[in-house]
Parts: C-alpha cells; structure tokens; sequence
C-alpha cells in the first residue's frame, strides 16, 4: 500500500515502546522527563476527556490511535465501542495488547489502515485525532471524512509552528527521521469546518498548538 506520508508510516512502526512511554507509568523516571519536556501531550489528552462528554454508552474513533491509549481510556470510561486506526501495524499490535492488559479488548477494536483511504460505514459519537494531524499533508479531505461520520464531538490537536519550536521540530521530524510534518493555521482550520459542514466549533490556542473541538449534530 503507498501512503501519502510514507515517512510518517515507517517512523512510527519503529517506536511503539518509545511512545507509549508517554503514557505509562512502569518507567516513572521517564514518565516525569517526559512531562516535563512534552506538556502539550499531556494537555490535548486532559482537553479530550473534559470534552468528550457523556461518553458512558459512547461509540469512539481514535484516528492515528498510535499504542491505543486515547481509545483505551474511552472504553475505561463506559464507551460501548471503541474503534482505533492507525497505519503503523507494531502501534495496531501495541494497542490490541494494552487493551487485552486493561481488561477492555471485548469493546475495542484496532485497525491497521490508512485514515486517508479507510472507507468507515457507521457513525460515531467521539471522534479524535490527536497528534494526527501534524503527518497529514492534505487535511482538508480528512475533515469531509469526519464530518461524514456525524460526531457530536470531534477533537483534534494541530502543531503550531513558532520560530524556535519550528526549527528544533523541522530538525528533529525531516532532518534527523526523515518525516514530513505539516501545519495548519486557525484559518485554514475554520474553512474546513464550515466547508466539510461543521455546525459549531471552538479552537483554543495552547503554547505549542490549536486544540479543536467541533460538533455535527445540533445540541
Ligand atoms: C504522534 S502519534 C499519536 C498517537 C496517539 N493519537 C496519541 O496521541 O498518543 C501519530 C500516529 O498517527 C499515525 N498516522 C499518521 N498518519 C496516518 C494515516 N494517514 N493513517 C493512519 N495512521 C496515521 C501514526 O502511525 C502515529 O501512530
């Protein structure tokens, strides 16, 4: 299969252990580290849960769900069925094993395609993509794709780029793992929304990104 960021794909097949260390707890030196250096992970994922409310009987897309630990949580908190994508088959792999380990395998399910040209066929509740869309170069298609699902939350995380972060990330992404990485301003962002058809939104700006939530259905 040819995907559009290639780079992306490989890079993240590489690194399960090393990005699931974000989240977990078993070595607690770099959890902290990781707190320290990276705030932005740890803000999007307080942002996602205070949003995606009720999720009690919810049903939840976790686009690029990386080891799982968004759309693992969601079915922790009572989701009835929890889909997780990404094209990185070691974070498909990553992701079924936690969930087997969290006792949450029986409402999740994790599958190993690409976002891009995945055809969903049921709508969802939640929809989330975090981290996602920073290795998308075309996005606008994505959010046709997400409003076809009729979400009554959809949250996104986007990067910002500011001189000093956007050369350490351009050297640390192209330079140094040979990954593509894209931004989108808040403009951009908006045109999306309204022409995929969005009915309401709100972008919060973070130090280091646009955090989204958007809605398709009316109150
Ligand atoms: C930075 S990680 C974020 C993982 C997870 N969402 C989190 O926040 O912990 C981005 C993930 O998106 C996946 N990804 C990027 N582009 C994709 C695409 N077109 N289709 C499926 N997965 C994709 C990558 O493989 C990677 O696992």
């Amino acid at each position: 299969m040819k995907f559009e960021n290639e780079g992306a794909q490989r890079y993240f097949d590489q690194i399960p252990d090393e990005w699931d260390a974000l989240y977990s707890h078993e070595n607690w030196l770099m959890y902290r580290i990781n707190r320290l250096l990276r705030p932005g992970i740890y803000e999007r994922y307080a942002f996602t849960f205070e949003r995606c409310q009720p999720i009690e009987g919810a049903t939840v897309l976790d686009i690029g769900c990386g080891t799982g630990r968004f759309a693992i949580e969601f079915a922790k908190r009572g989701a009835r069925h929890v889909v997780g994508i990404d094209f990185a088959p070691a974070m498909i792999d990553f992701s079924r094993m936690v969930a087997q380990r969290m006792g949450v395998a029986d409402r999740c399910e994790f599958i190993c395609n690409d976002v891009v040209s995945y055809p969903f066929e049921t709508e969802f509740d939640i929809v989330v993509a975090l981290g996602f869309f920073d290795y998308v170069p075309h996005a606008e298609p994505v959010f046709r794709k997400v409003a076809a699902l009729r979400p009554q939350h959809f949250v996104a995380s986007f990067p910002v780029h500011t001189f000093l972060w956007g050369i350490q990330r351009h050297i640390r992404y192209r330079w140094i793992r040979r990954v593509p990485i894209f931004y989108y301003t808040r403009g951009q962002l908006e045109g999306f929304l309204q022409s995929a058809g969005f009915l309401r939104y709100d972008i919060v700006a973070r130090p280091h990104a646009l955090l989204l939530h958007a809605s398709c259905r009316e109150r």
